[in-house]
């Protein structure tokens, strides 16, 4: 895993675009598929990433994506559909047609069958070349809460009451949000080639500690990333918080711009 700890949200955001202009450079000519979340975490990097198409011509064109989940019972079009959500905060705004843009249907009348259709169509689709993550208080990724099969698929989930309460700021009452997901697994999360985590605040601090430095365990989905060899995870420093090892992160990103050896003192 490369952690990187972040002094503001500019450098967070410019940290995670790189990653996403890397992927695309590097598919290029074939398609990227980039997988794609909801949450506040990614948004500076989405602004980024529109910046960087209308100011520096950076192009998203033959790019598909999946979203990682959706509420179940909300349509696409739902102004709280995670579906909506990635349209206003990203694609809308750059050279991704929405058509391309592909998500569980929350409203599907067998939502079980309608996971295992979505599973498939990632798959069929080549699988995800970069997938970007937020990650929950609790540990969880995309909707994948604690007790998660680390080798899960995409499935119905139920959620925690602790995520009903973070993301109830989303929504005009707390009774609104809905109690259950169509979520990626964990399985399918680490199919894909390359991941960026990216997380900010105290309140993140216990997850983002356990993710880099815990025991891998379902008691917190996100540390199954550990057994992924392409995660980059972009914190701040409120968030790097707990992190035991973060003086050896900042030292080895430092010899990332260093010749081979040291230099003689
Ligand atoms: C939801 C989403 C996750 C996201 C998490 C954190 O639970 N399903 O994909 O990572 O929220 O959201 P935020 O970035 O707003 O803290």
């Amino acid at each position: 895993m490369e952690i990187h700890i972040v002094t503001d949200a500019v450098e967070r955001a410019g940290v995670v675009a790189d990653v996403f202009v890397r992927t695309l450079q590097e598919s290029v000519g074939s398609g990227t598929v980039l997988g794609l979340a909801t949450g506040s975490s990614p948004v500076p990097a989405y602004t980024e990433l529109i910046r960087r198409h209308r100011e520096e011509g950076l192009s998203f064109a033959g790019v598909r994506a999946f979203l990682l989940d959706e509420y179940v019972g909300l349509p696409p079009g739902h102004e709280q559909s995670y579906h909506r959500f990635i349209r206003e905060n990203f694609t809308s705004h750059v050279d991704i047609d929405d058509s391309a843009v592909l998500s569980p249907d929350g409203s599907a009348a067998d939502p079980a069958a309608e996971a295992a259709a979505y599973d498939r169509r990632i798959t069929e689709a080549g699988g995800v070349d970069l997938q970007i993550l937020g990650i929950g208080s609790n540990g969880h990724i995309a909707f994948n809460e604690p007790g998660s099969s680390l080798a899960s698929r995409t499935r119905v989930v139920g959620l925690t009451r602790r995520t009903i309460a973070d993301n109830a700021r989303f929504f005009e009452n707390s009774e609104d949000v809905p109690v259950r997901a169509l979520s990626q697994g964990l399985g399918t999360i680490r199919e894909a080639r390359r991941i960026v985590l990216t997380a900010t605040g105290e309140g993140k601090a216990e997850a983002v500690a356990q993710l880099a430095e815990g025991a891998i365990s379902a008691r917190w989905p996100a540390t199954s990333l550990q057994l992924h060899p392409d995660v980059t995870v972009v914190v701040d420093e409120a968030a790097a918080s707990r992190l035991e090892l973060a003086d050896y992160y900042r030292y080895a990103r430092g010899l990332e711009h260093s010749g081979p050896v040291a230099p003689h003192s």
